[in-house]
């Protein structure tokens, strides 16, 4: 397995590798790795063939956090990750520094070091119509720096697809939108959410948990399920179905309801009846720790 730091350096290998034909599954991550993340690296595996390349980045990307959110804090143990790279068989990993991702940027105040117009990293690429609901509403600019750095990624890596998890609905979904809006000849797969026995969706973030919490955080796909029974027979008033949820996540008390929405899978838009095909994601803090989840209802 190799590991690349450099940008220049990803994309003048990933340019070789696309003179020899050589196919390319990319794996885009913020490190702090479970199955979730590995089961998107077998799927770029099944997908790419033997002789094909499978690279994972590994990259904390300060632009999608605001300034009261956890990026100082955001888990990281790079040998880690990397043992467990190995084990799933990924090729190559791409860990860049700030310095390389963001020239002239202060990253940990998201701008420019100095007024220096010169040096200072200026351009994002903002999704303008599907990042204005849900996590858009609640993280101003959280999609301005995950489409910005995915497509700066893409630049750099130069794959024939890249493997993102449903586990993030909203996020694959702008990817989605910006890839065909800017013609970016990348194919974008969607693999399932792995989750823990119980029900909890892994994420880096449940590391964040004590006992007590991680117990209760199932709520949230029991709300998922407990959804799903409320629609199987029939439709019913978006409404109606939102306040039944929010009342039912009361049984967890360490948990505190941020939103519930009820939308179209593809446009996001929110529906006023909610029935079979209805999306709905949601998103709850456990004290500071924030965790999301959606499903098919
Ligand atoms: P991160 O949270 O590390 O997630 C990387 C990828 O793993 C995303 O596509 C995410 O949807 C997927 N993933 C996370 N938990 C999962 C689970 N339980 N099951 C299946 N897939 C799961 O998402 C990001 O990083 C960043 O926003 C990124 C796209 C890398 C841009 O910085």
């Amino acid at each position: 397995m190799q590991i690349v730091r450099a940008a220049a350096a990803m994309q003048r290998l990933a340019r070789q590798w696309q003179r020899r034909g050589w196919r390319v599954g990319f794996v885009p991550t913020m490190g702090c790795l479970h199955e979730g993340h590995l089961s998107l690296v077998r799927e770029a595996r099944r997908r790419v063939g033997r002789a094909g390349l499978v690279v994972l980045s590994i990259y904390v990307n300060p632009t999608q956090f605001g300034p009261n959110e956890d990026l100082s804090r955001y888990p990281r143990d790079l040998a880690h990750d990397l043992k467990l790279c190995r084990e799933a068989g990924t090729d190559v990993v791409f860990t860049p520094s700030d310095a390389e991702m963001y020239p002239g940027n202060d990253v940990t105040a998201n701008e420019p070091v100095s007024d220096d117009a010169r040096t200072a990293f200026s351009t994002y690429i903002v999704e303008e119509r599907l990042s204005q609901c849900m996590e858009g509403a609640v993280r101003p600019n959280h999609f301005r720096g995950v489409t910005t750095v995915v497509a700066k990624l893409f630049h750099l890596v130069l794959p024939e697809m890249a493997v993102f998890g449903a586990k993030d609905w909203q996020q694959v979904a702008i990817v989605k939108r910006m890839t065909r809006d800017l013609n970016f000849p990348v194919k974008i797969i969607v693999a399932p959410t792995v989750r823990a026995p119980n029900g909890l969706a892994l994420s880096s973030r449940n590391q964040y948990l004590d006992p007590a919490q991680r117990t209760q955080a199932v709520i949230l796909h029991r709300v998922i399920q407990r959804a799903r029974a409320a629609v199987r027979r029939k439709s019913v008033p978006a409404a109606w179905l939102k306040a039944e949820l929010t009342k039912f996540i009361a049984a967890a008390p360490l948990a505190r309801l941020d939103y519930v929405e009820v939308f179209d899978p593809e446009t996001l838009k929110p529906v006023s009846t909610a029935k079979r095909g209805t999306q709905l994601a949601l998103a709850a803090f456990f004290d500071t720790t924030r965790l999301i989840d959606n499903g098919r209802l």
